[in-house]
């Protein structure tokens, strides 16, 4: 059973993934955040990130496309960085996105939904995946296009399953995860609210025929997640802050060489605590340390949380 890294715009980008493989383990699989046509072309700044990423192992690049001809746009530039494994996003749930027809909007659109996906036949050196909800609204928009889904040459199918209207919150629906289960023949992913290695071996045991779990926030919080499930559930606490303490310096080193300025550093590290844990950490110093304002007392305050 296979163990993907979902991605997550703002926290997984090329820095975050090739520090984690530094430090830890367990992955078979990484995404790129996803990448999208605005007004007509690919922000640099993802282009880029196309490019940083073409020597990481196992490295797919995700595109969100909310029609053919973005779709075909899309594949040729990723293709030209060399990638050939493309994971096409219907799930992001962000009312800006989805308010396009991109992303988990689509979902309500069948139509769309297939002149996206019948345009992944003209590229037949690539492979394809597809990473979806339940649906928009509606948890049903999924389960009706699985029969569509099920003719196309897709890698693996990606589900997790919430409507676009519960963003991340609220319960995953276990019971239409099962009837998708039952009815999809594609190699199927499990991806949603995985936080430690009882909530995966339920899972892997609940669905058995599955290829594979995508893990985000699971991992984020602790990147140690897929190695426990894998290799024993004893998370050695001083080996996990070690650990975390040279992730954190990789992190630091880097962001320091693209970011300009203290506080730009500053406030991607913070970002790091939105997720990031240390099980015995202190509550309150984590609180202080993302509001910290000079880089000195922000270490300081890590070191503290991490002791
Ligand atoms: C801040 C944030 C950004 C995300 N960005 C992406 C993205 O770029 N592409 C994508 O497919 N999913 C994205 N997701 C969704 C995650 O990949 C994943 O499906 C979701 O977090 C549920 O899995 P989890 O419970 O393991 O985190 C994002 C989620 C969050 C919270």
């Amino acid at each position: 059973m296979e163990i993907h890294f979902a991605p997550i715009q703002g926290h997984t980008d090329t820095i975050y993934r090739e520090a984690f493989r530094k430090f830890f383990g367990g992955l078979d699989s990484f995404y790129t955040p996803f990448i999208r046509v605005e007004r007509g072309a690919i922000r640099n700044k993802d282009l880029r990130e196309l490019e940083n990423g073409v020597n990481e192992q196992n490295l797919v690049p995700q595109i969100m496309a909310g029609n053919a001809q973005e779709l075909r746009l899309l594949v040729e530039r990723v293709a030209e960085y060399g990638y050939r494994h493309i994971d096409i996003n219907m799930g992001c749930p962000f009312p800006m996105i989805t308010g396009a027809g991109k992303g988990a909007g689509i979902l309500a659109k069948p139509e769309k939904v297939k002149e996206v996906l019948d345009c992944i036949k003209e590229f037949s050196g690539l492979e394809f995946s597809l990473k979806v909800r339940l649906g928009y609204e509606s948890c049903s928009n999924l389960f009706e296009l699985i029969p569509y889904l099920n003719t196309l040459p897709l890698r693996h199918l990606t589900v997790h399953p919430r409507t676009a209207k519960q963003q991340y919150k609220g319960e995953v629906h276990i019971d239409e995860f099962a009837k998708i289960y039952e009815c999809s023949t594609l190699p199927l992913i499990y991806n949603g609210d995985l936080k430690s290695v009882a909530d995966i071996a339920r899972i892997v045991s609940d669905f058995p025929n599955l290829k594979g779990i995508m893990i985000g926030r699971g991992l984020l919080e602790n990147p140690m997640l897929a190695e426990n499930y894998l290799f024993g559930d004893e998370v050695q606490s001083a080996d996990f802050k070690q650990r975390v303490v040279k992730f954190h310096g990789e992190l630091l080193e880097r962001y320091s060489g693209v970011l300009q300025g203290e506080h730009q550093i500053l406030k991607r590290m913070q970002s790091l605590w939105e997720y990031l844990r240390n099980p015995n950490g202190d509550e309150r110093i984590l609180k202080k340390l993302k509001k910290c304002t000079s880089m000195p007392k922000y270490l300081g305050m890590v070191a503290e949380y991490l002791k």
